[in-house]
C-alpha cells in the first residue's frame, strides 16, 4: 500500500537519505529502526510531504504521490486526504487547548459536524484515558496520556496507512505496554503502520518486518524475529 523506491532527500544543501526502498503491505505494521540522526524523521516527513525529496517514487495504493520521472509532488493535505497520517516527533500538541480541541484538529478535512462527533467517538472508544480528560488543556496530561492524544488526532483523518514517529520516547514502560496494545487495535482495524522506533525490543514486538537505517541507508530489512537474532543488530542495539 506504500511504497518507496530509490528515495533521496536532505535540506538545503545536506543530503539525508540515499536511495531508500521500503514498503509497507496493506495491514501490515512495519518498524523503523536506527540511532539518532540516522534519517527517520526525514524519511517519515519526506513520505508525508512536509520534507521536499531529491528523487526517487513514493506510491500511495498504487497511485504516485511524488515521482520525479513525471514530475509529481502532491501537497501534504492531498497526501492525508488519500490516507495518509503522522504523529510528529515531540508530539506537537497545543497546551494550552483542549484534549478534545486538540484531537479535533486532526479531522481539518473534515466540515461535518455529525461525522466529525462520530469520528471523535470512535477514538474515544480506542483511548478510554483520554476520554476522560478530554476537557483538560493537553499540556497538564502526562507524556503517555499526551501520545495517545497525538496518535488519537490522527486517526481523525481515517488513515489507511498511520505513521507513528518514536512511539515510547521518553514513556514509562507500563504506557509503552499500552500503546503496543493500542497499535494492535489500530492494526486490527485493517489500518497499516509505519512506525519508528528507537527500542528495538519495543519496535520488534509491535512490528512483524523491520527496516534499520543508518546515516540516510537502509542497511538491514527483514523479518523482526530474525533481525532480534542477528548479532550485528544485537551488538549495535541491544547491547548485547
Ligand atoms: N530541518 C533540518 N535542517 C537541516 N538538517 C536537518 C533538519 N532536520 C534534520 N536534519 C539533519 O538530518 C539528519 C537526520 O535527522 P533526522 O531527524 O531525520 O534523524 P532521526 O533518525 O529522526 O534522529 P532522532 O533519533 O534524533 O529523531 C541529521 O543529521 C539532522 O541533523
Ligand atoms: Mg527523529
Amino acid at each position: 500500500m506504500l511504497k518507496i523506491e530509490k528515495l533521496s532527500a536532505g535540506y538545503a544543501d545536506t543530503q539525508v537519505l540515499w536511495d531508500i526502498n521500503l514498503s509497507v503491505e496493506r495491514g501490515e505494521t512495519v518498524a523503523l529502526v536506527g540511532s539518532n540522526g540516522a534519517g527517520k524523521s526525514t524519511l517519515l516527513e519526506t513520505v508525508i510531504g512536509l520534507v521536499k525529496p531529491i528523487s526517487g517514487l513514493i506510491e500511495l495504493e498504487n497511485k504516485p504521490i511524488y515521482d520525479d520521472s513525471a514530475s509529481i509532488s502532491i501537497p501534504t493535505r492531498e497526501r492525508v486526504k488519500n490516507g495518509m497520517s503522522l504523529v510528529p516527533q515531540g508530539r506537537h500538541l497545543f497546551p494550552n487547548m483542549t484534549v478534545e480541541e486538540n484531537i479535533s484538529l486532526g479531522a481539518f478535512l473534515q466540515n461535518n459536524r455529525k461525522t466529525l462527533k462520530k469520528e471523535l467517538e470512535k477514538v474515544y472508544e480506542l483511548f478510554p484515558r483520554v476520554y476522560e480528560r478530554k476537557n483538560h488543556p493537553a499540556g497538564k496530561l502526562s507524556g503517555g496520556e499526551q501520545q495517545m492524544v497525538a496518535i488519537a488526532r490522527a486517526l481523525m483523518s481515517k488513515p489507511k496507512l498511520l505513521m507513528i514517529d518514536e512511539l515510547s520516547l521518553g514513556l514509562a514502560p507500563v504506557i509503552v505496554d499500552i500503546l503496543i496494545e493500542i497499535i494492535y487495535d489500530i492494526s486490527k482495524t485493517g489500518t497499516s503502520l509505519l512506525v519508528v522506533e528507537q527500542d528495538v525490543q519495543v519496535a520488534l514486538s509491535v512490528a512483524k518486518r523491520a527496516y534499520v537505517l543508518e546515516t540516510g541507508k537502509v542497511v538491514m530489512k527483514g523479518k523482526s524475529k530474525d533481525l532480534l537474532d542477528d548479532p550485528q543488530i544485537q551488538s549495535a542495539y541491544l547491547g548485547i
